[in-house]
């Protein structure tokens, strides 16, 4: 029975697994390009694994997952690349439901603004009708960009102190924390990049303060189950100390 995939036993999985784990989904375009394919359909194959991963995360008991979907700077890139983005982010909104399951609920991280019309509607339904939903977190990073989100952050604050409902001097980092995308969500325990960078590219930098970094060289398209278990046992050995001893 060689074809058959191996099965993923519960025992391979440590007892402690992170409360929320950040996917950077790095490596779509290496992946295409190693197959002398376009780079759409590293992302088309980036897509599909967010599915297989999310599906995992929920099924191993993970309570909140998130995946950088496309960042601030990523709209730098050539259009017709930000095009087939854009396409593959409508074909999933539109099956949505489907793909995220039962028990998903969806939260977009970064300003809906900059996309279509269609597809921020849809983004902002899709949060609605699963708002109720708690046994699995996703959160989307979209236009996403850790700096942007700080400014945006410090805008609203701003706000509240010209209006005189907040005195400077009662800011904490609390109150920077909630005004965050991230706002009632937890901070980031596991951090996993695929794809050899060994970098956050912005992504969720307050929140990540006291993450775990895991980076590997497999890319996002071949970043499988298995690979999330090797990652996830790394994590339970490491000892977090968050400033103590
Ligand atoms: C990540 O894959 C997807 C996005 C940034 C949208 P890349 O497209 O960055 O893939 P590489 O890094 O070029 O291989
Ligand atoms: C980070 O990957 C953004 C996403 C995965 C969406 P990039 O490919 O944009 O990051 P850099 O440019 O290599 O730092
Ligand atoms: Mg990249």
């Amino acid at each position: 029975m060689a074809f058959m995939k191996k099965k993923i036993e519960s025992t391979e999985l440590p007892e402690v697994l992170p409360v929320h784990v950040g996917f950077i989904m790095d490596g779509n375009g290496r992946w295409a390009k190693k197959r002398g394919l376009p780079r759409s359909l590293g992302h088309v194959e980036g897509g599909k694994n967010f599915k297989k991963i999310m599906q995992y995360c929920k099924d191993i008991g993970i309570k909140y997952a998130s995946f950088y979907v496309f960042s601030t700077e990523n709209w730098k890139r050539p259009k017709n690349e930000i095009d087939g983005i854009l396409k593959i982010m409508r074909e999933y909104l539109d099956e949505v439901q489907m793909h995220l399951g039962d028990g998903v609920r969806a939260i977009f991280l970064g300003d809906k603004n900059a996309y279509p019309e269609d597809i921020k509607n849809r983004m902002i339904k899709l949060e609605q009708d699963t708002a109720h939903h708690s046994r699995l977190t996703v959160l989307l990073a979209c236009n996403y960009g850790g700096r942007d989100e700080i400014a945006h952050a410090t805008r609203e604050i701003a706000e509240l102190v010209k209006s005189g409902k907040l005195n400077p001097e009662d800011i904490t980092e609390q109150t920077i924390a909630e005004h965050l995308y991230t706002a009632g969500l937890p901070d980031v325990d596991l951090v996993i990049r695929p794809s050899g960078e060994l970098r956050l590219s912005n992504y969720l930098i307050w929140q990540c303060a006291y993450a775990e970094y895991y980076f590997t060289d497999v890319l996002w398209p071949d970043f499988s189950p298995e690979e999330l278990n090797k990652a996830l046992i790394d994590y339970a050995n490491r000892g977090r100390r968050f400033g103590g001893i």
